[in-house]
């Protein structure tokens, strides 16, 4: 796979945002790109293959090199601080982490305890806070928590706010705003320099507003 450009593209809500990124960048992606249910898609033409992955395993992808460069989301290279070297911001999927919970309470003076897929991230922001909780790790629909007594707080993603707010959550606190970057594997870049930067440079054109 030498010749070509391996790049990890996110399953889930940020990926046609990335697909049309790239369509935008000259990519010539072809129309059943969106509705394949195959996990590897090559596109020969333009000396890519693309590896669908979940969003939180994008940056493991290139980490250890199976995928040259990547679109990942800041929350997961925040949560994870994986070795690979970030190229770009991309400004698709804004959104950004926060702390939520019931309105109105406070939280456990004794053992709080906070819910989220982030537990790296709520650890360092409750202890810079010089705040001693309990992590609660899950996977997924993290608004339950609260709603159900798990956790006195979740750290979470807010997109819209709609899961926050048909749930009867509260915003408390901003953490960090998150958006897609493109991120590449160190030794990639060193042996495949042309391709990425090609790619870095025509994603780049489009940021800057030179491509419609
Ligand atoms: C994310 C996030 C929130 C929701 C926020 O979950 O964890 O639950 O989206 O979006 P909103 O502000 O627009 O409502 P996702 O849908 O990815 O599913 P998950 O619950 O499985 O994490």
């Amino acid at each position: 796979m030498n010749n070509m450009l391996t790049i990890a593209m996110p399953k889930g809500r940020i990926f046609e945002e990335a697909v049309e990124l790239l369509r935008k960048a000259g990519y010539q992606l072809p129309p059943e790109f969106e509705d394949s249910r195959k996990l590897i898609i090559d596109v020969p033409e333009e000396g890519i293959r693309f590896i669908l992955a979940k969003p939180m395993d994008v940056a493991t992808y290139v980490e250890h090199g199976v995928a040259d460069v990547g679109i990942a989301g800041k929350d997961v290279l925040l949560e994870e601080e994986r070795d690979v070297y970030e190229l770009l911001d991309l400004k698709i999927s804004y959104c950004y982490l926060a702390v939520a919970g019931l309105p109105n309470t406070k939280m456990n003076e004794v053992a709080p305890r906070v819910a989220t897929k982030y537990p790296n991230i709520a650890e360092a922001y409750f202890r810079e806070q010089g705040e001693q909780v309990e992590i609660i790790k899950l996977n997924g629909s993290i608004e339950l928590a609260p709603i159900i007594g798990l956790s006195d707080r979740i750290v979470d993603i807010v997109s819209t706010g709609r899961t926050l707010k048909e749930n009867g959550l509260v915003e408390y606190k901003r953490i960090a705003n998150v958006t897609s970057r493109l991120i590449v594997n160190p030794a990639s870049y060193r042996l495949k320099d042309a391709m990425i930067d090609q790619l870095v440079n025509r994603l780049n054109d489009v940021l800057r507003g030179g491509i419609k």
